[in-house]
């Protein structure tokens, strides 16, 4: 028995060992943990169960017979983060470059079969020279099984990847179809083709990071849902990001303790939207106040910044709150805005997480470049994402909220569950300005004084049509609120809509404009 003991020690030895002392170094020296070591730093100490030790690859084209590969590049299994079951897989990228091949593959199906049997998120992290060159259409094969499984997981158990290395060529596309992508800054990339195939092809020149970097893909491209400047603080973002999601489609959140009060009420945002109409003011210091402990995570922050989408908690659960940020853009909808807000809707309502909407946006944004790049298409998304929600909705209109927008942003028509207004909500076909311009043209015109005329007629508008009693008075808007009380009414809201169930007409599935 000793001897078979020492040989399973042995044989565990060198799968731990992964692709030998150089290479572990040259991994350190790049500023990066081995897989084994980013796994351990994101579960709980002495949690994590691994599987599949023991497989190896089966490639003999190409000199691949002789190659060993510990753990065939890839560790998996299963742990948990603040006591909660997780499944993970980090490709090691010190045997063969992390490469992908069937075998690889094969270890990452299971762990992605097992999540989705048991109900648990899956982390993958992903630092990996692509398919394996050797392996050929085996590792292509590959790919598609777990494409597949990404899909098929999609809405069942949150996805979450998280690059620390290379990601190139069709690589990308698991990340790209699970729910969330975080990336370390400076060591990890995605693109599809490289800088020297771009080279080869468009003749342009580009570094790795100006093509594929983190920065690029959090403000330019939108693949990045969050960034962070090294490995440690991108683990601490993932247990933070956890914090607020359920394990599964068919559980809640869990509940965080605080001592926050519900019925805390916040004279300050009373202050908050400033006396000039076209004064911007950043909505998160509305968010800090409203949400308990003042504490909410930014998904995409520097991308699409005209809207903020956010995870945060009242009364201890987790809400979903996508806000118009006056502070860029005036808080227009545009493209980016749309695909960004369709996003994070449809992934709070797969996972029970209630979505809370605060409005201030004077519409789309006017303009060829937005018609000709689908701002129709694209801004069909919201609709689409707030129609088809069923989760709690709960919606707070703080000033401008004309036009598309209006209905946009989670107004009654799209089934939102309460409305509330601010005494400063200003709802209407347009806002003032443009208003008067058309309907008071005449008057205007033919005045002595037609720049006093204007204002007046502004200020008629403004009385009359851009304030929150007359969708009010159709029960558009459910009330109007002091602004203090806006904490205590969303979670009399929110309680109220705990028992919320929604069914629709049964089909296959819809069709979102992509
Ligand atoms: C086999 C690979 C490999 C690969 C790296 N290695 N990528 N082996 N297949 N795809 C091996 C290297 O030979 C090397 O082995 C070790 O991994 C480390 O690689 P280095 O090149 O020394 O590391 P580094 O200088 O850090 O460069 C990393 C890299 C580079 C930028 C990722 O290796 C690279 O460009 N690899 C190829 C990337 C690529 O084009 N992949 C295919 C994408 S297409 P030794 O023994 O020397 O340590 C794709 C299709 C998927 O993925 C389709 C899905 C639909």
């Amino acid at each position: 028995m000793d001897d078979k003991i020492r040989e399973l020690a042995e044989r565990r030895k060198k799968v731990v060992e992964g692709g030998g002392p150089k290479r572990v170094a040259a991994q350190h020296e790049k500023g990066k943990m081995t897989a084994r070591e980013r796994i351990e730093s994101l579960l709980d100490a002495g949690s994590f169960t691994e599987l599949d030790a023991f497989v190896e690859h089966r490639c003999v084209d190409l000199g691949m017979a002789e190659v060993e590969a510990p753990g065939e590049g890839v560790v998996t299994g299963y742990g948990r983060v603040d006591g909660r079951l997780v499944y993970v897989f980090a490709q090691d990228f010190t045997v063969i470059g992390g490469s992908l091949g069937a075998m690889h593959a094969a270890k990452i199906c299971k762990a992605m079969d097992m999540a989705v049997k048991v109900g648990a998120p899956v982390i993958g992290i992903n630092d990996s020279g692509g398919a394996r060159i050797q392996e050929g259409v085996d590792a292509l094969c590959g790919y598609g099984d777990i494409f597949f499984r990404n899909v098929k997981a999609s809405g069942v158990v949150p996805q979450i990847s998280v690059i620390m290395g290379p990601c190139a060529g069709g690589a990308v596309y698991s990340p790209a179809l699970t729910d969330f992508v975080v990336m370390t800054e400076k060591t990890s990339n995605m693109f599809i083709t490289g800088p020297q195939v771009i080279k080869a092809v468009t003749g342009e020149d580009v570094s790795a990071e100006a093509l594929g970097g983190a920065h690029v893909h959090a403000a330019t491209s939108g693949v990045a849902h969050f960034t962070y400047p090294d490995e440690a603080q991108t683990i601490a973002g993932i247990k933070k990001l956890l914090s607020f999601l359920p394990a599964n489609n068919i559980e809640d959140a869990p509940l965080a303790a605080t001592a926050d009060p519900v019925a805390r009420t916040d004279e300050a945002l009373e202050e908050i939207i400033p006396e000039s109409p076209n004064k911007p003011y950043d909505v998160r210091d509305a968010i800090a106040r409203i949400f308990d402990d003042g504490d909410y995570l930014e998904v995409q922050p520097i991308y699409a910044q005209n809207i903020v989408t956010c995870f945060a908690r009242l009364g201890g659960r987790s809400v979903g709150i996508i806000a118009n940020q006056p502070k860029s853009m005036a808080g227009v909808l545009d493209i980016n805005a749309s695909d960004k807000a369709a996003h994070f809707i449809r992934f709070c309502d797969s996972f029970n997480i209630p979505l809370v909407t605060l409005v201030d946006t004077g519409g789309y944004l006017p303009g060829v470049g937005q018609e000709h790049g689908g701002v129709i298409r694209h801004g069909a998304k919201i609709l689409y994402a707030y129609s088809e929600a069923t989760v709690p909705k709960i919606t707070v209109i703080l000033r401008k909220a004309y036009g598309g927008a209006y209905i946009a942003m989670c107004s009654r028509h799209l089934g939102a569950d309460q409305v509330l207004a601010w005494p400063t909500a200003e709802i209407a076909v347009m806002g003032p300005d443009g208003a008067a311009n058309i309907i008071f043209k005449k008057e205007i015109d033919e005045s002595s004084d037609p720049a006093a005329t204007r204002k007046e007629k502004i200020a008629e508008y403004k009385k009359n049509f851009a304030n929150p009693y007359k969708a009010a008075v159709r029960g558009y808007v459910d009330d109007v609120i002091d602004p203090a009380e806006t904490r205590p009414r969303l979670a009399s809201a929110l309680s109220m809509l705990l028992g919320k169930r929604e069914t629709g007409p049964a089909r296959k599935h819809g069709n979102i404009p992509v």
